[in-house]
């Protein structure tokens, strides 16, 4: 297998991009990474996106975008993995590329979601947990969540108030990110007084819904240097893994066995452990999301992910940096672009571009892509070489 590198990025800010159709804001995300990568040609296209079928009316993603960006009779497919889908496409590029079939490949992430009521929105969302015997219920995703934030509180003695570092780092950083959907800090006393969602997830434990694109372009490592003159960031590690659909097939469902095993695998081929992470893009999609996919990849003790919040060890100068340009919660979260988004940004750190939230010396940066609740999770190691 072929080493490979990031060559381009390209992202559009995420909000409510009323004025533009889902291959509009695909390909603004496309056309800036292959500029930004120097090229004017790739072979491939791989798209990311969860719900452009129902919420958009359109299937068909790949041949609909690549006739779009110019690339018409080139190889395309979709990807979908719910909100994995993002890193399902980056990954599925990755392989192309690192197999030696494919030698430049580009992976975008797309969703458009604000065309479509709230109510149709989180009935779509529902989609991703398991429609016989979840949905079946009347259970939303933020209700599943809350379900299982609830049994965090109770099994490990955390209060509601204990949460609150991951909003605050996530908004925090979110300021500095041109593309983020919210750009304001906020307070504990915000954080505790928010609207109640679905009990304990309030607001500002939610990720916002939202429109966005982001996009990379993979290239063999050996012909980064013939090209631009960014720093070479190779992808060191991939792996990705599913668990139960249902959260109550799940043995423990308090433990994230995806993350576990992707990432396990992921040190495994970067020869890596938890402690050599500069920073790590998770997924921050509700905050107990981050909590067990701290403890699951290994950067805290089960039960204590709230803890390095509490000690101020998630923001950008602390010992594991997470959402460094806002994360889910802030920077926002168009469920199958978000891993391409994630991915963006860990490019961003490497290439010591993150301005107000920037990793000091950032070397290798991890992202990990959720989809479900728990059912399928995708690792990344990215490292800067020179
Ligand atoms: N965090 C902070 N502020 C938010 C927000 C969030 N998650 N979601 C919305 N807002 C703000 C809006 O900007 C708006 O502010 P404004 O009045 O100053 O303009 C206000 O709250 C109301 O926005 P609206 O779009 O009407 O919110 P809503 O009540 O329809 O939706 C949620 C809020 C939390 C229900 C919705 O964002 C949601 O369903 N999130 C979860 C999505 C999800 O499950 N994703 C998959 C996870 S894997």
């Amino acid at each position: 297998m072929r080493e490979v590198a990031v060559l381009g990025i390209g992202q559009v800010k995420i909000g409510e991009h009323w004025d533009k159709s889902l291959r509009e804001l695909a390909g603004d995300a496309v056309l800036s990474a292959v500029k930004d990568a120097g090229l004017d040609q790739v072979d491939a296209l791989f798209v990311g996106n969860m719900m452009s079928a129902s919420a958009n009316h359109q299937q068909q993603l790949g041949a609909y975008i690549a006739d779009w960006v110019g690339l018409r009779y080139a190889e395309a497919f979709k990807l979908e993995s719910a909100c994995s889908s993002g890193a399902s496409a980056f990954r599925s590029a990755l392989l192309a590329v690192s197999s030696g079939v494919i030698d430049t490949a580009v992976a975008v992430g797309v969703e458009k979601m604000t065309d479509s009521p709230g109510a149709e929105i989180t009935a779509e969302l529902a989609t991703a947990a398991d429609s016989d015997w979840e949905v079946a219920q009347g259970i939303s995703f933020v209700a599943l969540n809350a379900l299982i934030m609830r049994r965090y509180m109770m099994e490990y003695g955390w209060e509601k108030k204990h949460f609150a570092p991951f909003s605050i780092n996530a908004h925090a950083n979110g300021v500095h990110n041109p593309n983020a959907r919210f750009r304001k800090p906020i307070t504990e006393k915000q954080y505790l007084e928010a609207g109640m969602v679905s009990d304990p997830i309030n607001l500002m434990d939610a990720s916002p819904i939202g429109d966005g694109a982001a996009a990379i372009v993979l290239v063999p490592a050996d012909r980064l240097h013939k090209i631009t003159g960014n720093p070479m960031i190779k992808v060191i590690g991939s792996a990705a893994a599913t668990d139960s659909i249902a959260v109550h097939d799940r043995k423990d469902p308090l433990w994230l066995k995806a993350a576990a095993i992707s990432s396990q695998k992921a040190y495994q081929q970067a020869g890596l452990s938890p402690k050599d992470i500069d920073f790590f893009e998770l997924h921050d999609a509700f905050s107990i999301m981050a909590a067990l996919s701290l403890e699951a990849s290994g950067f805290a003790e089960r039960g204590k992910g709230p803890q390095l919040g509490l000690d101020g060890q998630i923001h950008p100068a602390g010992k594991i940096p997470i959402a460094t340009l806002g994360g889910l919660k802030a920077r926002g979260h168009p469920v199958g672009a978000t891993g391409m988004y994630q991915l963006v940004e860990v490019v961003t750190q490497l290439r010591h571009a993150a301005k107000g939230s920037q990793v000091e010396n950032a070397t290798i940066g991890m992202a990990q892509n959720i989809g479900g609740s728990g059912s399928n999770i995708i690792t990344h190691i990215l490292e800067r070489v020179n």
